[in-house]
């Protein structure tokens, strides 16, 4: 089948069943033009509690499926590549989490989207990159543990001085290989560029940014900007809606090591066949997802949002 064709057998789909699509920004371009919506991990859950669909199709990895299913259960949530995945996320497990518990009863976990809905539920409150230090201001607490981004954590107890931020040692596999010096080498080649940055890269890209933020947050800073040059510090699939979004901006990625594979493992024709079949349909185990759904409520109930 076409390309051209494929849409249309896609936009067909979505109506028979009543079925929307999701893409996160870093989809590619094909994906992103057809989806419904695209955004960041939190627009993605805003617009899932939204949206009147009975059908959701997730184009992105399987903790973005599993957390709308986790808010929307009614809803037939489908994740076209089953095995698209994180790597951050698979670096903690429940059980670690029973055992820090047992341990220091006491202290607060807080949970970045980016996990299981198994380490969700073992969570007090959860965040995404566009939240977290506000979430952290919320939490009646002088220490917290954060899991899993020990960079995001590490940023956040800088913004925070006045928080103990325990951070568990998981990282992004893509952001993670960024390092301080290609800040300094941008600098040099684009002196009057932006330099545009996710939470998740290590402290010596963060420290030295004119800006960090989650994927909306860059779209937004760039918008406001008066800058014509910008330098990005995240995966290169934001690059397609940034230069869609600002014609006459320039955008240059920070790194080459800014692909994430798992991002990019959705194709159209997935999308297509994940419409047609109906697969793959994304299912938590009822006791967990109620469990991991209170974290999850309690970050969209503190920023005042629909629950
Ligand atoms: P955002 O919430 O900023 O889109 O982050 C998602 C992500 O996977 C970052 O690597």
């Amino acid at each position: 089948m076409e390309e051209r064709e494929m849409i249309e057998a896609i936009k067909a789909l979505k109506k028979e069943k009543n079925g929307i699509i999701f893409a996160h920004n870093y989809q590619i371009p094909e994906i992103q033009e057809i989806a419904d919506v695209v955004g960041d991990t939190l627009t993605l859950c805003q617009e899932a509690l939204k949206t009147e669909a009975a059908l959701i199709l997730l184009s992105g990895v399987r903790f973005m499926a599993e957390t709308i299913k986790i808010l929307v259960p009614n809803k037939k949530i489908l994740l076209p590549v089953l095995d698209a995945g994180c790597p951050m996320a698979e670096t903690i497990q429940a059980e670690d989490l029973r055992l820090f518990k047992k341990e220091y009863p006491h202290i607060p976990i807080l949970c970045y989207i980016k996990s299981s809905a198994e380490v969700k539920a073992e969570s007090h409150i959860c965040c995404t990159a566009s939240n977290a230090e506000s979430v952290v201001k919320s939490i009646d607490a002088e220490k917290l543990l954060f899991i899993p981004d020990q960079n995001l954590g590490a940023y956040i107890g800088t913004r925070i001085p006045e928080k103990e931020v325990i951070s568990w040692e998981g990282f992004c596999t893509t952001h993670h290989r960024v390092r301080g010096l290609e800040v300094e080498t941008a600098r040099k080649n684009h002196p009057e560029g932006l330099i545009v940055v996710h939470p998740e890269c290590p402290y010596p890209v963060l420290e030295k940014a004119d800006f960090v933020g989650s994927t909306d947050q860059i779209i937004d800073y760039v918008a406001q900007s008066q800058g014509k040059t910008f330098i990005i510090g995240t995966e290169m699939g934001l690059l397609h809606r940034l230069r869609k979004n600002n014609p006459n901006k320039k955008f240059h990625l920070l790194s080459p090591v800014l692909t994430c594979f798992d991002m990019k493992k959705t194709s159209l024709e997935d999308v297509y066949h994940g419409l047609l079949k109906e697969q793959h349909e994304i299912i938590v185990e009822e006791e967990t997802r109620k469990r991991a759904s209170k974290p999850l409520k309690e970050m969209l109930s503190r920023m005042g949002g629909q629950v």
